[in-house]
């Protein structure tokens, strides 16, 4: 039986189209699917748009529209970028969905028969932006506006009767958690930001607003909707089928979140996990930033490179192997044209290139069939892969040494073809080239299997000429001979240059 892995992208807020932020968390999230999927994993990888809230309403207010047909409209534009981006995800979670709610209203009356809700007032600070509340000291006053220290969104001050989540019940066994789950909260820089938060200790959370309708209504007592981050951060267990039996995934292994939304995700969700007595997720990874220059790429900032535009004019392969490859996974990256270009082009230089000059020698000479070895050869050991190097290097999340570290073996692969000139009929004997050949397309073919993950197109279409269909690419293949006198078909130019 194989084994299960679920894996989750942050929901969005449809309140304006996607950009390059989302963009990269599910990109991520996605090499990661893909690639516990070709190690043999049974993957559920789960994204989807977060739908309900005050932020949201106005939004719609804003163009006029009636919520639900405003968030129809925007949440298309996710769902398209799945496609565009070439996500592999199992499914699409909207928070508008009748099985999302019920699941929702399930959890809450968990958590109220559990003694963990109690009716009260609630006055404070609270960002309709970030859909957070904020304490006294974690507010700025800039120009005469508050403002939350963290985010830097403007806040708002409410007092109104709200329903209340025992947060502070919860920050010992949360304390003693992270401590017995050390990998818990990744990259390791995250989790010392989370300890302190908690151990300065938790007040009671507030989980209703009166103020507005737009959301999923309080069980007998629909005056009151609950706040949409409990809302939100169900769904992860909502698209499982947890409460009807039918769960295969829950616990997730990860949630792949930016850093902006840590503490709901290493605070708030398990502590309403552990009070419903449910099980806690595995590991939460908070990735950094995207930047332009030194600013977080933002619409409001209009330092935005749009990631639909790149992928129309450059591919979804070379943004997702840009990002993945020049963005060290867990800390804050700049990104900007001139660096893509830089990279995609070597791309196309250290691997493009490499299979069409190895192709044409083959097609020239040998009518593109697997040249036969001479008894006795043994490929070069140098041009072996350790395939346990690279599942531990997903393992630990270094999505971008994983790149790097095909790269690496692209280049020794290129040294050992430029080395042993197997185009050199003078120095090299017919069976000597045979065997370079035959070394160099076993060595391509481990590039496109670990390439899968990252450069989805490329690779399926390079495995299809050299006889390996979609459904089978997997790790088992790495190393792997080919059948004697296999034919193969000359792949077609597989990255561009610009
Ligand atoms: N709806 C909430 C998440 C709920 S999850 C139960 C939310 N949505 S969001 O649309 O505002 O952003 C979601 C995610 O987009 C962020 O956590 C982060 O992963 C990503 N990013 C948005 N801007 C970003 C950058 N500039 N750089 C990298 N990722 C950032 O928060």
């Amino acid at each position: 039986m194989s084994k299960n892995f679920y894996i989750t992208t942050p929901i969005y807020y449809p309140s304006a189209k996607p950009h390059m932020g989302h963009a990269y968390s599910s990109i991520a999230a996605d090499v990661i699917a893909r690639f516990k999927s070709i190690e043999g994993y049974d993957v559920f990888f789960l994204t989807g748009t977060d739908e309900h809230g005050m932020k949201i309403q106005k939004a719609a207010e804003l163009n006029k529209k009636d919520p639900q047909a405003f968030c129809d409209e925007i949440s298309k534009t996710f769902i398209d970028l799945t496609k565009t981006l070439n996500l592999s995800n199992s499914d699409f979670i909207r928070t508008t969905e009748e099985r999302h709610k019920t699941t929702v209203i399930k959890l809450w009356n968990l958590l109220d028969q559990k003694n963990q809700i109690y009716l009260s007032k609630y006055a404070g600070w609270y960002s309709v932006s970030d859909e957070a509340y904020y304490s006294e000291d974690e507010i700025d006053d800039i120009d005469g506006k508050k403002v939350s220290i963290l985010s830097g969104s403007k806040v708002e001050w409410m007092e109104e009767e709200s329903f209340f989540f025992k947060l502070s019940e919860w920050q010992k066994p949360l304390l003693q958690f992270y401590k017995d789950n050390p990998n818990f909260i990744q990259p390791e820089s995250r989790k010392n930001e989370v300890i302190s938060f908690v151990e300065t200790g938790l007040k009671d959370l507030s989980i209703s607003r009166t103020t507005f309708n737009w959301g999923i209504p309080v069980p007998n007592n629909s005056k009151h909707i609950m706040y949409v981050w409990l809302d939100a951060l169900t769904n992860y267990i909502s698209a499982t089928g947890l409460f009807n039996n039918q769960n295969n995934f829950w616990p997730a292994d990860v949630h792949i979140i930016g850093k902006d939304i840590l503490r709901f995700h290493a605070v708030y969700w398990p502590a309403f996990l552990m009070a419903a007595n449910l099980p806690l997720p595995k590991t939460i990874f908070g990735h950094g930033w995207i930047l332009s220059g030194e600013e977080k790429m933002s619409k409001s900032k209009g330092n935005i490179l749009d990631p639909i535009e790149l992928i129309d004019k450059f591919g979804a392969d070379e943004l997702r192997y840009y990002l993945m490859k020049d963005v060290i996974f867990g800390l804050d990256g700049s990104i900007n044209i001139e660096n893509f270009k830089l990279t995609i082009n070597d791309l196309a230089n250290n691997i493009g290139n490499l299979s069409n000059r190895i192709f044409t020698i083959l097609d020239n000479n040998y009518n593109c069939k697997i040249p036969n070895i001479s008894e006795g050869y043994t490929i070069n050991e140098n041009l072996l892969i350790d395939k346990k190097d690279f599942i531990n290097t997903i393992s630990n999340f270094e999505i971008h040494n994983y790149v790097k570290k095909i790269h690496s073996y692209s280049s020794k692969l290129n040294k050992y073809v430029n080395d042993n000139e197997p185009w050199n009929k003078k120095n090299n004997s017919e069976q000597n080239i045979k065997n370079i050949l035959y070394s160099a397309i076993l060595g391509l073919k481990n590039i496109f299997v670990l390439l899968y993950p990252i450069t989805p197109n490329a690779s399926i279409s390079f495995l299809n000429c050299i006889n390996i269909k979609q459904k089978d690419i997997h790790l088992n293949l790495i190393n792997q001979s080919f059948k004697e006198n296999e034919k193969l078909t000359k792949p077609k130019i597989l990255f561009k240059k610009y």
